[in-house]
C-alpha cells in the first residue's frame, strides 16, 4: 500500500543519481532534501471551517500522518520529523490534552505493527516526564522494535521544544565536563548536536509548516539553521502526498548558499 501511493516499486532500490527519486517525482534522488520537517497545524481551524469539533480536527491529522509518512518513504527521504505537540500545548484545556494523549496511544498501537513491516524506524523526540508509564512503555517498546529498520527515520516530537531540547543538551555537556570527561573546548557543533534528541540525523534541509502560520514555534530551531521553508495555507488534515511532493520540488529549485556564493555568482 504504502509503495502503491507513488507507484515505487515493492523492493525499494535506490534508484542513481540522475533517476527520479520516485515515478512521478521529477526530482533526481541527488537532489532530494534529506531530512524534511514538518509543522503539522491547522487541524481545529480545519475541523472549525466544516462545523465539527476539535478532536475530528485531530483525527483527521493523525490519518494525514500516516499517509504522508508512507510518502516520504516511498520517495526514499532519508529522514522525516513531525511536530505532534509542544512543550506550549500543555497551555490547552485539559480536555484537548487528553484527547490529543489518547489518540498517539492509539495511532501507535494501531500503526506500528505496519511501519515496522513497512521497514519504518521511529524514535520519539522531546521530554519524557510527563506522559503516563503505559505511553512511555509503548513508545519505548515502538523504538526497541523498529530501531534495525533501515527505511525512513520517523522522529515524532511529542512534549517537545527546542528551546527544551538545546537546554537539556547544555546540561548533559556541563555534566561531562564537570566529571572530568571532556574539557570546555572539546564542545563544538558536532559534539552539541550529538546531544540533541536528533542526534545521528543530518539537519533540516526542508521546514514545511501547514495552515498558514509564518513562525517556526520553537521546533528544530538548531537543526534547522539552514534548511529551507516552505509554507502553505493548506491545513494539516488536508495535506497530501502531492502537496509533499509539490514542496520537495520547489525545494529542488531553491539555490542554497549556505554563506558562501554558487558557482554562477
Ligand atoms: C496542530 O493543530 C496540532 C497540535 C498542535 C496538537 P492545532 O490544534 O494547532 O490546530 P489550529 O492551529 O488550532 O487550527
Ligand atoms: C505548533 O503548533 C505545534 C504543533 C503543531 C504540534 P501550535 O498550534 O501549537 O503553534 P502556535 O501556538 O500557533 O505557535
Ligand atoms: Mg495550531
Amino acid at each position: 500500500m504504502w509503495r502503491k501511493l507513488f507507484g515505487g516499486d515493492a523492493e525499494h532500490k535506490p534508484p542513481s543519481s540522475k533517476e527520479p527519486a520516485s515515478p512521478g517525482l521529477s526530482v533526481p534522488q541527488n537532489m532530494l532534501p534529506r531530512h524534511i520537517a514538518i509543522v503539522m497545524d491547522g487541524n481545529g481551524r480545519w475541523a472549525t471551517a466544516k462545523g465539527s469539533s476539535r478532536s475530528a480536527g485531530h483525527e483527521a491529522g493523525a490519518r494525514t500522518l500516516k499517509r504522508i509518512v508512507r510518502a516520504a518513504s516511498d520517495m526514499g527521504i532519508e529522514v522525516l520529523t513531525v511536530y505532534a505537540f509542544s512543550t506550549e500545548n500543555w497551555k490547552r484545556p485539559h480536555r484537548e490534552i487528553d484527547f490529543l494523549l489518547r489518540l498517539f496511544d492509539t495511532f501507535l498501537k494501531r500503526e506500528i505493527d505496519e511501519m515496522h513491516k513497512e521497514n519504518v524506524c521511529i524514535r520519539f523526540i522531546g521530554r519524557r516526564d510527563r506522559f503516563s508509564d503505559r505511553f512511555l512503555a509503548r513508545m519505548e517498546d515502538a523504538e526497541r522494535r523498529t530501531a534495525h529498520n533501515t527505511g525512513v527515520h520517523f522522529n515524532l516530537a511529542a512534549n517537545y521544544g527546542s528551546q527544551d531540547e538545546i537546554v537539556r543538551a547544555v546540561r548533559k555537556l556541563a555534566t561531562r565536563v564537570a566529571e572530568g570527561e571532556i574539557r570546555p573546548e572539546d564542545i563544538d557543533e558536532a559534539l552539541f548536536s550529538n546531544v540533541l534528541d536528533t542526534a545521528g540525523d543530518p539537519p533540516v534541509d526542508l521546514f514545511i509548516r501547514t495552515s498558514g502560520d509564518l513562525r517556526l514555534s520553537n521546533f528544530l530551531l538548531w537543526q534547522s539553521a539552514y534548511a529551507e521553508l516552505y509554507f502553505t495555507e493548506t491545513h494539516w488534515p488536508d495535506f497530501t502526498p502531492e502537496e509533499l511532493k509539490r514542496a520537495i520540488e520547489n525545494f529542488a529549485g531553491r539555490k542554497r548558499r549556505f554563506g558562501g556564493l554558487t558557482t554562477e555568482e
